[in-house]
């Protein structure tokens, strides 16, 4: 789920374990953020662009309590067919995000969660979030923090750097891509968007242990394609060690990882 291209179709399967997984470990408790920041209220007609299984729009729809309008708009099927399942009231569209499928002006708010960096253009996905959002509208985008600024995944990528060399900080860093907060202000200004405010917060992430935390990071990235069974042994040994901190009395693991909550008007 980390790669850096994922405009291919996954499979269902993968759909499915990105909801029970990920959702709750990762994404899930930024949603609300993302809601608060934008003012979210009934009344309101609501995007949430590349809304995967649709945990955005989920909670936009509760604040809403069916006085207005979501719509979820992803270009995977496979997460858009869980998204109906989970939301049968919501809007589901299959769009690409750089050129949505909606007129100008159509929503007062719209969402971006954890997806502008897997963006192939993200200076056209931003363009289009600010034309689909009514004039003075507001569109808010969540990115993760930049890798120097992750404690705990800055410290895996080390790990695995020592062993697998220094191509495995790249092959591992799709998510940490759009960090930057000035380079963020340049490319909002240049899609038109005026940033009110820029909000960095520490969340968690949750797995069931150090090893799968390291296992899913690993798996999800070309770094796989790159390292035999012995160099991935050493690596789980390793960041076990370095990661130890993080793990509770339970042995599952709690990781704090920053994110940007960028808020601008159309
Ligand atoms: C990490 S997931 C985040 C999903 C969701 N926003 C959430 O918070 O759970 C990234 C999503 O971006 C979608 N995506 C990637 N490229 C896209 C594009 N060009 N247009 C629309 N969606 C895209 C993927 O299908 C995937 O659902």
């Amino acid at each position: 789920m980390a790669g850096s291209e994922e405009t291919f179709q996954l499979t269902l399967e993968a759909v499915e374990a990105y909801e029970s997984k990920f959702v709750p470990a990762l994404f899930g408790e930024w949603a609300p953020h993302l809601a608060d920041a934008a003012g979210v209220a009934p009344g309101h007609s609501v995007l949430d662009v590349a809304c995967g299984t649709g945990v955005v729009a989920r909670e936009v729809a509760n604040r809403l309590g069916g006085d207005g309008r979501v719509v979820g708009v992803d270009v995977n099927e496979a997460m858009l067919t869980v998204a109906r399942r989970l939301g049968p009231d919501i809007e589901w569209r299959a769009g690409d995000a750089a050129t949505l499928p909606f007129a100008d002006g159509s929503f007062d708010v719209v969402l971006c969660q954890a997806a502008l960096m897997f963006f192939r253009d993200r200076a056209a996905a931003l363009r289009e979030m600010a034309r689909v959002a009514t004039a003075g509208g507001t569109v808010v985008f969540h990115v993760w923090a930049s890798l120097d600024d992750q404690l705990a995944y800055r410290r895996l990528v080390d790990v695995a750097a020592r062993h697998a060399g220094p191509d495995a900080v790249s092959l591992l860093s799709s998510y940490w891509v759009l960090g930057d907060l000035d380079e963020l202000r340049l490319l909002c200004m240049e899609a038109g968007l005026e940033i009110t405010e820029a909000r960095t917060r520490v969340g968690t992430a949750r797995f069931a242990s150090i090893d799968e935390l390291v296992r899913i990071e690993v798996e999800g990235t070309p770094l796989i394609e790159r390292i035999d069974a012995d160099v991935f042994r050493k690596i789980l040994d390793d960041a076990g060690v370095a990661l130890s901190e993080y793990r509770t009395d339970q042995g599952s693991a709690e990781v704090p990882i920053v994110g940007h909550i960028v808020t601008t008007r159309a």
